[in-house]
């Protein structure tokens, strides 16, 4: 078996997964660069030094959720890490005036993509000697954050949309998280902080770069855990 870990970051054409894969090819991996849209996703991986592929996936069309299984299937006959980054915010307004259609298109990247994505690449991942998996969430999504007064965002946040997707994150975190503990796969939240992307029309204090570390962290956990931890830089998250 090949012993270069082969890892695969959606939405990786930008932002934060973009940083980290940059920094998972300077590891020495192989990196998958997810992206929905081909001609992004070669521009951005022009940028990259090392190993770095790209694989065309949009997280919220089956077909091409299944493509990108097969193609990792056929040329690599396993995943070692997938990171979960692909995400989007849509819907910022207080809840009594975000739009259902907001609520559903922002599950549809942030939950079921992840889901979907993460139900394709398992059979790979149990194939892996250390299979590990990083969904990418937010403190926006500790429902114990938003109850703090002593939040930078209490009063103001949380979204309907956005903020309780990532609460969805977290829980689907902990629940993949104990059914995969006993194949020996990690599976663990990270908050990347608030880094400056399109996501937030480039207003976050932190680089991607930044941002990405803890990501990158959190795909290099040893094999015997943690698990089912919620991640952030210096420490840990409540959920
Ligand atoms: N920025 C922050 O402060 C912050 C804080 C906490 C958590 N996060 C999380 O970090 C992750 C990355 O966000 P970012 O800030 O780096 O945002 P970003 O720069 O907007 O990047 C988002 C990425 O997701 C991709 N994406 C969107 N819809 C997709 C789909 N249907 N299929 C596949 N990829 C799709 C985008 O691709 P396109 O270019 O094709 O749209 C892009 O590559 C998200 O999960 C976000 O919630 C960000």
């Amino acid at each position: 078996m090949n012993d270069t870990t082969i890892a695969l970051v959606t939405g990786a054409n930008k932002g934060i997964g973009k940083e980290t894969a940059r920094q998972l090819a300077a590891l020495g991996h192989t990196v998958l660069l997810g992206s929905r849209d081909l001609e992004r996703g070669r521009a951005a991986a022009r940028e990259l030094d090392g190993d770095v592929r790209v694989l065309a996936l949009d997280v919220t069309d089956d077909s091409s959720v299944a493509a990108a299984a097969a193609v990792v299937a056929d040329q690599f006959g396993r995943l070692d890490v997938l990171v979960n980054n692909a995400g989007i915010a849509l819907g910022w307004a207080v809840p009594s005036a975000t739009s259902l259609d907001d609520v559903r298109g922002t599950y549809a990247v942030n939950v079921f993509g992840l889901v979907a994505v993460t139900n394709a690449m398992l059979p790979l991942l149990r194939r892996s000697a250390a299979g590990r998996i990083v969904n990418v969430s937010s403190d926006l999504g500790s429902l114990t954050r938003q109850q703090d007064p002593a939040s930078p965002y209490y009063g103001q946040l949380p979204l309907v949309a956005y903020s309780s997707s990532k609460t969805a994150v977290n829980g689907i975190t902990v629940a993949y998280a104990q059914e995969l503990a006993a194949a020996g796969i990690t599976v663990n939240a990270v908050n990347p902080g608030y880094c400056a992307t399109d996501l937030n029309g480039h207003s976050g204090q932190l680089s991607a770069a930044e941002g990405a570390r803890v990501v990158v962290r959190a795909a290099q956990v040893a094999a015997d855990g943690p698990t089912g931890a919620f991640f952030t830089d210096g420490g840990t998250l409540p959920w």
